[in-house]
């Protein structure tokens, strides 16, 4: 038996496309308590909450303005505390999102770091221009594309953001910055809350600010990432505050390597408890999630058995509200919709790690169906949009791309019934429905024995009544094109998954018990049918 954060699952809420309870067609904080019974009932034992500070939106929500207010669409801090009075009451535990590399430019530390005598300009990073103030301080690009530096007349200087403009970057190298965000902790712990999701937390200390070396993207990366002064951060933080605490951390971190992030993570270091990377959704992918190429299941495990068996314990997730679906990236959005919605539930409840389930993923949501950009409301969308089109990529191929990959993919409302509006509004979807949501939702899935909803639901009983697979080790075993085997051991118990990412029929030689699969077959035949999966003991 591990901690509680290895015992159970987590659940990720995007609030403002869960569930609205006043008909502005917003998700809010009300809505999430009315859902926690659904909740409970997938089997889920800790909720990590996207933020629901108070912020004007311009990276919904991870541009924050007060880390102590809600912003007001969503509810009040009454409605919260009732969120965390309610679900403790279900012994659901919640995580909240901690977005500290920035804030947001209408912060009032930043309004007043504007003025160069405030005792808040060392707060943010603000550097004069080069030639006479003509150019930025240096050549840096930033993560939604351009120059990471904005000028701000008041000032006369330029300040840097990593991010949008409306996100300005933090100063780590002053200690008051530190200070806060230990207040920030302290009186989200005080709240309730079980810990924290570390938004970018691996880039939030810039050694320097010297030029980037040349990159076609992320130009200066070098300077910022995963940098000593960063672990510095993270062991001060755990040491004064968070380990006076019974929770935990798991940090979102960029373009992480594996010794990178065994520096982050691993238990003796004091510092995270986990890590996201991100290896694993982008083995069909080339720069970064845009550009796309062919699949291989073999790529796959290979990648997974690196992370699995490289770090003593993973963050195991295949959705969030920054990637495409995972049935419409690895499995199939046709004739194997269910099946292979089923099968990669098989595959994130049978890694090692605590896993992760986005909302609506446990009832197979796809990517969107929007006919063009205008529908778009992602702001990374918007502008790597305009970038491939300034690069000269076609209209068409653009479209494609971004359609494949926009954060606008996971951030559809959830599709709760065959309802206009989908159970979720009354009211007019800040961000449109997909049109599926009469054959894909909860309601229709959550009574009928077979559905997506119930598979999920069942590996994740299955996950928690098996030691093996919660702790056991990870041993890749067969890949291919299409299929990979992996074995979990421990305890003299012998464990072993086949997964088919293809609507083909595979020859996959094994033996065993069937234990679960997503056919509801008993017994293997030496044929893994089109995105089958099946767990063995052997
Ligand atoms: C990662 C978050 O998940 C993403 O949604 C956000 O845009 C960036 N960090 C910046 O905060």
């Amino acid at each position: 038996m591990g901690k509680w954060w290895q015992e159970e699952v987590v659940y990720q809420i995007y609030p403002r496309s869960f569930q609205d309870s006043n008909g502005d067609g917003i998700g809010d904080i009300p809505g999430i308590i009315s859902r926690l019974d659904e909740i409970k009932a997938l089997g889920v034992g800790i909720i990590w909450l996207s933020p629901v500070y108070k912020s004007p939106d311009a990276d919904n929500g991870y541009d924050i303005s007060d880390y102590m207010d809600i912003n007001p669409k969503f509810g009040t801090m009454a409605d919260m505390e009732r969120l965390f009075k309610e679900a403790k009451a279900r012994g659901i535990r919640i995580i909240m999102d901690l977005v500290i590399n920035h804030t947001s430019d209408e912060h009032k530390w930043f309004q007043e770091s504007r003025d160069k005598d405030s005792p808040y300009r060392d707060y943010y990073i603000w550097r004069p221009g080069r030639m006479g103030g003509k150019l930025p301080p240096n050549n840096w690009t930033g993560f939604f594309m351009g120059s990471t530096w904005e000028y701000d007349e008041k000032s006369g200087e330029y300040y840097l953001h990593l991010f949008d403009k409306k996100q300005p970057d933090l100063n780590y190298h002053n200690p008051k910055v530190l200070n806060e965000v230990k207040e920030i902790l302290r009186f989200w712990l005080d709240k309730g809350a079980a810990g924290f999701r570390c938004d970018v937390i691996n880039v939030i200390y810039k050694t320097s600010l010297k030029d980037g070396k040349p990159a076609v993207a992320i130009r200066g990366l070098e300077h910022y990432k995963s940098q000593e002064g960063n672990h510095r951060i993270l062991k001060e933080l755990r040491k004064d505050v968070l380990s006076k605490y019974d929770c935990f951390t798991v940090g979102e971190t960029v373009m992480v390597d594996l010794d990178e992030a065994k520096l982050l993570c691993e238990p003796e270091r004091e510092e995270l408890d986990m890590v996201f990377y991100f290896d694993h959704l982008e083995v069909d992918r080339r720069v970064a999630r845009y550009v796309p190429k062919k699949f291989k299941a073999k790529k796959l495990l290979e990648v997974l058995a690196k992370w699995q068996r490289g770090l003593s314990w993973n963050a195991v997730y295949l959705e969030n509200h920054d990637q495409p679906r995972i049935v419409s990236h690895y499995g199939d959005e046709g004739k194997y919709w269910a099946r292979s919605a089923k099968m990669l539930a098989t595959l994130l409840l049978t890694l090692k790690g605590t896993p992760y389930i986005y909302q609506g993923q446990e009832i197979g949501m796809t990517n969107f169906d929007y006919p063009d950009m205008s529908s778009l409301d992602d702001v990374e969308s918007k502008n790597v949009y305009k970038l491939m089109r300034k690069l000269q990529i076609p209209a068409k191929t653009a479209w494609d791309w971004i359609r494949m990959s926009s954060r606008d993919n996971a951030r559809t409302p959830m599709q709760w019934s065959q309802e206009e509006g989908a159970g979720f509004t009354t009211g007019t979807p800040w961000l449109p429905i997909n049109g599926n949501y009469k054959e894909i939702n909860y309601q229709d899935q959550h009574e009928v024995n077979g559905s997506v909803y119930r598979f999920y639901q069942r590996m994740i009983a299955f996950r928690a009544g098996n030691e093996t697979l919660k702790y056991g080790e990870f041993v890749p075993l067969f890949g291919d094109d299409d299929t990979i085997v992996y074995a979990r051991e421990g305890g003299g118990e012998h464990l072993v998954v086949a997964l088919n990412f293809s609507p083909e029929q595979k020859e996959i030689p094994l033996e065993g018990e069937v234990l679960i699969s997503n056919t509801g077959r008993s017994e293997y035949d030496g044929k893994l049918g089109p995105y089958e999966s099946i767990v063995m003991r052997h």
